[in-house]
């Protein structure tokens, strides 16, 4: 067989050890692997790149993709459907392996229900926000690297007497900030799915400094609606905003200075949550679902996507784990709230 790989969308670690071990997998099974460069618009454009066993060597502990990503939709581009299954067609592929969050597996999934497009998923997102699977690599790591910030501003913090925000990534979702802020024992997180207001963040904070403690930590999720910021109008080819630019983090350090009177310093963590090397468990995640993957090309079973389920790796169908966001739920914010204040 003849399978082409692609990593599309924000960059994560993992990808790379995904690529070793379908690629492994497939070689292995005597067939071909072609890496897509640079997400859909490989498939777009014709961007391809040979992987053979050389090429996918060294990649477990390796940050990024080697084949480069976009965040390009063939659906929002004029003929951009007709390209990628003309530009598939014309390279002889007999299925892809695409690696992504919601938009490059929504892709997939209309690809494959509206064309018949012979491709499998492989769950990636620092998000987590994925439904139909437990958890997609990248989260553990950028879990690791926001709770180590946490831990060293706890110090800091502690020395100036200073509230700390931290803002951490996670788009529309407060994985991150629940999971990291959990493990850094946050005095207050504020997350898009728990709508607290600023007024009762700050009530919290004045209760734990009347028992005095004299500084507090606060992780904000990008996502959280602060009362009176304006939304971020620069929108992708998926319509998602950059939430970065909102600037959620220093807007709330301002406004718990001016309501509390506590000195307070923001820190936001940005991009370094999505680089570097992967944790163990990433690694072990992101091999098992690249095996996965190559299984399912095996078996021809096109439309599905390898997922986690307890400490199972299972299939589900990409439909269902692009239908909606996984939100936390509500008994992973009483274990965060139990800490509050
Ligand atoms: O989806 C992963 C993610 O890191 C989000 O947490 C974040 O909002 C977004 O990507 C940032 O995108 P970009 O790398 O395009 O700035």
């Amino acid at each position: 067989m003849r399978v082409g790989i692609l990593t599309g969308g924000g960059d994560c670690p993992g990808l790379n050890a995904v690529i070793r071990a379908a690629g492994r997998r497939v070689m292995t099974r005597g067939g071909e692997v072609v890496g897509v460069r640079e997400g859909w618009k490989g498939l777009v454009e014709g961007l391809f790149e040979p992987l053979g066993p050389r090429e996918i060597s060294g990649l477990l502990p390796r940050g990024g993709t080697i084949l480069g990503t976009t965040r390009t939709n063939p659906f929002k581009l004029e003929g951009g459907v007709e390209k990628v299954l003309a530009t598939f067609e014309r390279e002889g592929f007999d299925a892809l392996v695409a690696i992504g969050g919601e938009d490059t597996l929504g892709v997939a999934a209309r690809l494959h229900a509206e064309h018949d497009f012979p491709v499998v998923g492989v769950p990636k997102t620092i998000d987590n926000d994925l439904s139909a699977t437990d958890y997609t690599f990248g989260f553990d790591t950028a879990v690791s690297v926001a709770t180590e910030a946490i831990d060293r501003l706890h110090t800091t913090a502690e020395s100036h007497n200073r509230v700390m925000v931290v803002e951490v990534m996670g788009r529309h979702t407060g994985w991150i900030a629940v999971v990291s802020g959990i493990a850094g024992g946050a005095d207050m997180i504020l997350i898009p799915e728990q709508p607290v207001s600023i007024e009762d963040a700050c009530k919290e904070l004045r209760r734990r400094h009347e028992r005095g403690k004299d500084f507090s930590i606060v992780v904000v999720s990008e996502g959280y609606e602060l009362e009176g910021l304006a939304e971020a109008d620069d929108v992708d080819q998926f319509g998602h905003a950059r939430l970065s630019e909102r600037g959620v983090g220093a807007a709330l350090a301002r406004e718990i200075e001016a309501r509390t009177g506590y000195e307070t310093r923001v820190t936001v963590l940005g991009h370094v949550q999505r680089g570097g090397s992967p944790t163990p468990r990433d690694r072990v995640l992101a091999t098992r679902y690249g095996l996965k993957a190559a299984d399912l090309v095996e078996e021809r079973k096109f439309g599905r996507m390898a997922a986690l389920h307890g400490d199972e790796i299972v299939d589900v169908p990409l439909a269902e784990a692009t239908a909606r966001l996984k939100t936390v739920p509500p008994d992973w914010w009483s274990v965060a709230q139990a800490f509050f204040g």
